[in-house]
């Protein structure tokens, strides 16, 4: 059966979702990251030995895996060039197995140091974003000046077009940040060298999917960041510059909705944020340095300690909405071992009036406070687990009660960071 797959994040990012896509694909043939760009970091671990990537997709350490990087991620092809680097150092080799999308936007240099001289004039008002030039590319993309990657073919508009962007930039770098210009024939000079390597890896990537589902292939489609950081549905201001809710599959490739035939939400089995903006459940007690450390709670890409906090079933309950999830793949449950209670917010209240949420929008969350239930802790190793059985009965109890909480079943858990700690619920290929 074609069974085409979307994994998404439900939380604020760094749910797992890069370890889920990589033990997924061994049923695809194509893994597909469609939004966002290398300020996502996924970490896969493999019999110990650990791998981020940021671009490429997660499905690619399979050797027969045909990966596409498609038309809605943000690319810096020169940090491509370096992870495609890091895999071939780490016996990892992806040629012919790897295609990008002519109509993806490029991040530039100054992208980045536009991202970064903003952030520190906002000061505490900062985003807290990644610094990896997100938003300023994709606003090129929406006002429609960006250089794509399909530019690079042509030198010489290359050359013109870059120019101009360039001029762009550094008008407003120096008259309202006092930055140094940049020049444009350094820039263009990197792209060309990068271009020569990922020359053969351009093409029309939406047709190559289409082409793909016409002969009934497996594709994932692998989601970045977590449904409260989209531009739209998310925590606004404080979130990405892109859809990371299900719409984000549907722009970024090209593909139609009726070509998906399952969409997985991961989530982590507590909470966690990096970067500024509302956390309704979060922690500032010893509870957050336990899942700080057990957790490893720092971020893959920045290094940044995470936030972290409990569960927040409402937020879960409107990215089960948000996203038509089928099901959810629940992970980190290992991280909640030591903890003789664990909470998990079931409604929101507001401290002025007093009224009671068990739905809201994401898109004001002043004055609300969670209200928590409580559920007896297992205080057993639940790490390596691989079959449901085998779980202690409390954290049966704590994955049932988050079925309940969220309207649909648990289909994955995952007990640790190898690929192979993971206990398959339901095969969802059947
Ligand atoms: P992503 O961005 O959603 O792919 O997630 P990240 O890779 O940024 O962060 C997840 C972190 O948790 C990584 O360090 C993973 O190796 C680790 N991880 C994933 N699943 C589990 C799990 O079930 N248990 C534990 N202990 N660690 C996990
Ligand atoms: P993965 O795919 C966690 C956060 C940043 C910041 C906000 C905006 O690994 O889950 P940006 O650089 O995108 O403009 O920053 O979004 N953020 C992430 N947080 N995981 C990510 O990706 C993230 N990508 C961006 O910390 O709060
Ligand atoms: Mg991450």
């Amino acid at each position: 059966m074609n069974k085409n797959i979307v994994i998404l994040g439900t939380q604020w990012g760094d749910e797992g979702k890069g370890k889920i896509v990589d033990y997924l694909s061994t049923n695809s043939s194509y893994v597909v990251r469609y939004h966002g760009g290398h300020n996502a970091g996924h970490t896969l671990v493999l019999n110990g030995k650990k791998i981020v990537l940021h671009l490429i997709p997660s499905g690619l350490l399979h050797p027969k895996v045909i990966g596409i990087i498609s038309n809605g991620v943000v690319i810096s092809v020169s940090e491509l060039v370096k992870e495609i680097e890091m895999l071939k150092r780490n016996n990892f080799f992806i040629e012919n197995r790897l295609f990008i999308s002519d109509a993806a936007s490029l991040i530039l240099p100054f992208h980045i140091t536009m991202d970064i001289v903003r952030e520190k004039k906002l000061g505490v008002n900062a985003i807290g974003t990644t610094g990896r030039g997100i938003g300023p590319a994709y606003e090129d993309k929406i006002a429609r000046r960006s250089l794509r990657i399909g530019d690079l073919k042509n030198e010489k508009n290359l050359s013109i077009k870059l120019k101009k962007i360039v001029n762009y930039y550094n008008d407003q770098l120096l008259s309202i940040y006092k930055h140094k210009p940049f020049d444009y024939h350094l820039i263009l000079k990197d792209l060309l060298e990068a271009k020569n390597i990922i020359n053969d890896m351009i093409t029309d990537t939406t047709i190559m999917l289409h082409d793909a589902i016409e002969n009934k292939k497996i594709i994932i489609f692998e989601g970045a960041q977590g449904s409260f950081l989209d531009i739209d549905h998310g925590t606004y201001p404080y979130v990405t510059s892109s859809n990371s809710t299900i719409g984000g599959v549907i722009t970024g490739t090209g593909v139609g909705p009726k070509n998906i035939d399952y969409i997985l939400g991961v989530t982590k089995a507590y909470s966690t944020r990096v970067g500024n903006g509302p956390f309704p459940t979060e922690l500032f007690n010893s509870i957050d340095s336990y899942l700080s450390k057990k957790g490893n709670e720092f971020g893959s890409t920045t290094g940044r300690k995470r936030r972290t906090g409990w569960l927040d079933g409402v937020a879960l309950r409107y990215a089960v909405k948000l996203n038509s999830l089928s099901a959810l793949c629940i992970t980190k449950l290992d991280v909640l071992d030591d903890l003789k209670e664990i909470k998990i917010c079931i409604a929101y209240q507001n401290v002025n009036t007093l009224e009671i949420y068990h739905n809201i929008s994401f898109s004001n969350l002043e004055n609300i406070q969670p209200i928590y239930e409580t559920y007896t802790g297992w205080m057993e190793q639940t790490s390596g687990i691989k079959k449901i059985e085998e779980l202690p009965k409390a954290a049966k109890n704590y994955i049932k009660c988050i079925e309940k909480i969220a309207g649909i079943p648990v289909h994955i858990i995952s007990t640790g960071p190898d690929r192979n700690d993971t206990i398959l619920v339901k095969n969802i290929f059947l």
